[in-house]
C-alpha cells in the first residue's frame, strides 16, 4: 500500500463516520508565538479543544504536514525525519475513549489489514495529575478479544508514566491528557524479518517503548481532557523540550504547572503517515519507500562517495527546506530562518563530505515537489522561488564552507596532545559569524574528531546578537513592522485599509496570515482560496483609495479583550497583549468604522496620510493563502 492510498483510506473511513475534513495547515503556526513550526496536526486546532466552536463541526479528519527540530541530529537512523504527514481524527468535545479505541482498532485491522496479533498498546500508569486510564485499558482488552486475542496489563498492554503516555500542550501551556498508543512489531511483520527473539539485535528485555526499533509507534491517541496552566507565582517554564525548542511536545511534569479539567472531553489522534507507510511495506526504514526514492535517485548516482548516513542527511534536510520555503520561510540568523539556514547548511556539508564538487541542491528539491505535487500542488507554484532560495543559501555557504574546514582542521592540528579537547567560544563564534557555520554543525564537526565546543562561552560571545535579536522580535510584535519610519507607518495603516478592503471585496473569509512592511512597500499574506480576478484587485485597490480621499480619522484605544471582540476587532496575536488590547480604530465618531483590528501600532492619525495605493503583485503563497505586496505614492 502506498502512502497516498493510506492517507486516502483514513479520511475515507472518518468521513464516512461523520468526520469532516480540514485544511493542512501552514508549517508556520498562526497566533501562537511560544513555537516555531506546526509540530503536530492539532495544532491548528487548540482554540476549538479549548472550547471554542469549529466551523466545520465537533468530528474532524485530516493530513497535516509538520517539522519537528528536536531530532535533527537524530536523523539518519531508521525512523527520525524532520518534515514528515500526520494523519489525524479529532473529536471537540464529541465522542470519547470507546469510540476513539474502536476506530483506531477496526482502521489498522480492516482498513490496513494489519494483523492485530502484531499490534501492541500503551497507556498511562496514573500519577499525582491524572488516575490510571484504566477505561482504555478494558477498552482495548474487548477490542483485542472480538479478534480471539488475550490483551491483559503486561500481555499486549504495557502501562507508562507521563513521560511515554500523556501528549502537549504543544506550546507551553495548553490542551493536552493522557494518551494510548499503538505499536507495530516489525519483528513480525514483512519478510525476512530477524526474528523477535533475536536478543542479540533487540535486547533480552525488549517492551513497546524501548528504543531498539523492534516496536515502532504508528498511532496516538489523545484524550485532551485537561488544560496545563501555570500556577500563580511560578516562573518562566525552564525545560526547553518544548517552546521554542519544538521538539516532541512530552511535559518532563514542572511543578510550576497545574492541570485544570478542561469544559469539553477531546479526542486528538496522530498517525504518523512516513512510519506507517515503510512498516506496512515490511520496508526496513522509511527512507526505503517511495516518499523517498525519487529524492535519493536525483542525487546518488551523482556522490563520489556512498555513506547511508549522510545520504539519508541529505535527502531530509532538503525535503524539509523544500516545504519550508514554499510556507514562506527564508535562510537567517533569527527563529524558523534559522532552522531552515541549519537544514540546508548541514546538507551541503553532507553533500561535500560525499564528494559533491557543485551546487547540487537543486535536484534534491525538484525531486521533493515531483513526489509531493499532487497533494501539496502550491509546490509547483512556488518552484522558481523555493529553487532560488535554496540554490542561494547553497551558494553563500559553499564560499566560505572549505575554509571554515581549513580553519576547524588547522585548530584542531594545533591542539593536538592537548588535554581537554575542547573547542574555545572565540573559534565557535568566529566560524558562526564569518564562515555561516551553525553552531550545532560545529559542534557535530568537533564531535566527530572527537572534541566537544565551549557552548556556554559561546552563548556569551552571541548575547550580543541574541539582544539585537530580540529588539528585532519586539519591533515584529509591533505591527510587522522592520522600523518605525514615517514611511513604515503610513505602510502599517495602508494594511489595515487593505486587510478591510479584501473582507469587504472576497467576504469575511479573509484574514491576515502574515505581515511585513520595510519604508518601501507593504506584503500581506491572507486566506482565500483562489487568485484574485483583474476586476477583484481593481475594487480592492479603489475601495482603499477611497477611504483615503475620505481623510478618515485613525484612533487608538485600549480596552478589555472581550469588549473588542463585541466591537468586532478582526486580526491576530491578541493573546501576547494580555486582558487589555490595542484596537485601531478606522473611520468618524458617530459612523459605523471601516476598520477596526487589535495592533500595537503605530499609525498615522488620518488616512489623508496614506497616499496613493497601488498593488503591484498577487500570488499564491500556500494552498489557501495568498500574497498581495503593495506600495503607497
Ligand atoms: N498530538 C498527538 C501527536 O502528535 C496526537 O495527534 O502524537
Amino acid at each position: 500500500m502506498t502512502a497516498k492510498e493510506i492517507k486516502a483510506k483514513f479520511i475515507r473511513f472518518f468521513e464516512e463516520r461523520g468526520h469532516a475534513r480540514i485544511p493542512n495547515a501552514s508549517l508556520i503556526p498562526e497566533n501562537d508565538p511560544t513555537v516555531l513550526f506546526t509540530t503536530a496536526g492539532m495544532h491548528p486546532l487548540v482554540p476549538y479543544l479549548l472550547g471554542e466552536s469549529h466551523p466545520l463541526g465537533k468530528r474532524l479528519v485530516g493530513v497535516q504536514r509538520a517539522i519537528r527540530t528536536g531530532d535533527i541530529e537524530e536523523v539518519g537512523d531508521n525512523r527520525h525525519n524532520t518534515f514528515f504527514e500526520m494523519l489525524g481524527n479529532w473529536s471537540l468535545g464529541d465522542y470519547f475513549k470507546k469510540e476513539a479505541i474502536h476506530f483506531s482498532f477496526e482502521f489498522l485491522t480492516k482498513e490496513l489489514g494489519l494483523n492485530p496479533q502484531h499490534l501492541y498498546v500503551t497507556v498511562f500508569e496514573g500519577d499525582a495529575d491524572a488516575p490510571r486510564d484504566d477505561e482504555s485499558i478494558h477498552l482495548w482488552q474487548s477490542e483485542f478479544a472480538s479478534a480471539g486475542i488475550e490483551a491483559n496489563v503486561g500481555v499486549r498492554i504495557y502501562l507508562y508514566p507521563k513521560a511515554q503516555n500523556w501528549w502537549g500542550p504543544a506550546g507551553e501551556t495548553g490542551p493536552c491528557g493522557p494518551d494510548t498508543e499503538m505499536f507495530i512489531d516489525t519483528a513480525t511483520v514483512g519478510e525476512g524479518r530477524p526474528s523477535p527473539h533475536d536478543a542479540a539485535r533487540y535486547g533480552a528485555t525488549c517492551h513497546p517503548n524501548c528504543d531498539c526499533g523492534r516496536f515502532i509507534e504508528i498511532w496516538n491517541d489523545v484524550f485532551m481532557e485537561y488544560n496545563r496552566v501555570k500556577s500563580s507565582g511560578s516562573g518562566a517554564w525552564s525545560s526547553e523540550r518544548n517552546s521554542k525548542r519544538n521538539s516532541d511536545p512530552r511535559p518532563p511534569t514542572p511543578d510550576q504547572y497545574r492541570y485544570e479539567p478542561l469544559t469539553q472531553r477531546n479526542v486528538d489522534t496522530g498517525m504518523g503517515v512516513e512510519r506507517v507507510t515503510y512498516v506496512l511495506q515490511g520496508k526496513e526504514t522509511v527512507f526505503d519507500t517511495e516518499l523517498f526514492s525519487t529524492i535519493f535517485a536525483s542525487f546518488v548516482p551523482r556522490l563520489a562517495k556512498r555513506d547511508t548516513r549522510s545520504e539519508r542527511i541529505i535527502a531530509d534536510h532538503l525535503k524539509a527546506a523544500t516545504f519550508l520555503i514554499a510556507d514562506g520561510v527564508t535562510p537567517s540568523n533569527l527563529d524558523q530562518g534559522y532552522v531552515l539556514r541549519r537544514l540546508i547548511r548541514r546538507a551541503v556539508r553532507y553533500g561535500k563530505l560525499l564528494g559533491m564538487a557543485d551546487s547540487f541542491v537543486r535536484s534534491p528539491i525538484e525531486a521533493t515537489i515531483a513526489t509531493y505535487k499532487e497533494e501539496y500542488p502550491y509546490l509547483t507554484e512556488r518552484h522558481d522561488d523555493i529553487v532560488s532560495v535554496a540554490v542561494q543559501e547553497e551558494k553563500r555557504f559553499r564560499g566560505v564552507l572549505a575554509q571554515g574546514l581549513q580553519r576547524i582542521a588547522k585548530l584542531l592540528a594545533a591542539s593536538e596532545g592537548r588535554s581537554d579537547r575542547v573547542i574555545d567560544s572565540k573559534t565557535v563564534f568566529e566560524l558562526f559569524s564569518t564562515y555561516g557555520f551553525p553552531v550545532e554543525l560545529t559542534e557535530e564537526i568537533a564531535k566527530e574528531r572527537g572534541y566537544t565546543i565551549d557552548r556556554e562561552g559561546f552563548k556569551a560571545e552571541f548575547l550580543h546578537h541574541q539582544e539585537l535579536s530580540r529588539q528585532g522580535a519586539e519591533k515584529r510584535f509591533a505591527g510587522g513592522l522592520a522600523d518605525h519610519s514615517q514611511m513604515s507607518i503610513r505602510y502599517h495603516t495602508a494594511t489595515h485599509l487593505l486587510h478591510q478592503a479584501l473582507r469587504t471585496v472576497l467576504g469575511d473569509h479573509v484574514f491576515q496570515k502574515g505581515s511585513n512592511i520595510t519604508p518601501e512597500r507593504l506584503r500581506f499574506d491572507f486566506s482565500h482560496p483562489v487568485k484574485l480576478t483583474a476586476e477583484e484587485l481593481t475594487r480592492v485597490e479603489e475601495l482603499v483609495n477611497e477611504k483615503v480621499k475620505e481623510a478618515l480619522p485613525v484612533k487608538r484605544e485600549i480596552m478589555s479583550v472581550a469588549e473588542a471582540k463585541r466591537l468586532g476587532a478582526i486580526g491576530l496575536f491578541e493573546e501576547k497583549y494580555g486582558d487589555e488590547v490595542s484596537v485601531y480604530t478606522i473611520g468618524r465618531e458617530g459612523e459605523a468604522p471601516f476598520s477596526r483590528e487589535f495592533c500595537g501600532g503605530p499609525h498615522v492619525t488620518n488616512t489623508n496620510e496614506v497616499g496613493t495605493f497601488r498593488i503591484v503583485k498577487e500570488e499564491a503563497l500556500s494552498a489557501g493563502v495568498r500574497r498581495i505586496k503593495a506600495v503607497v505614492e
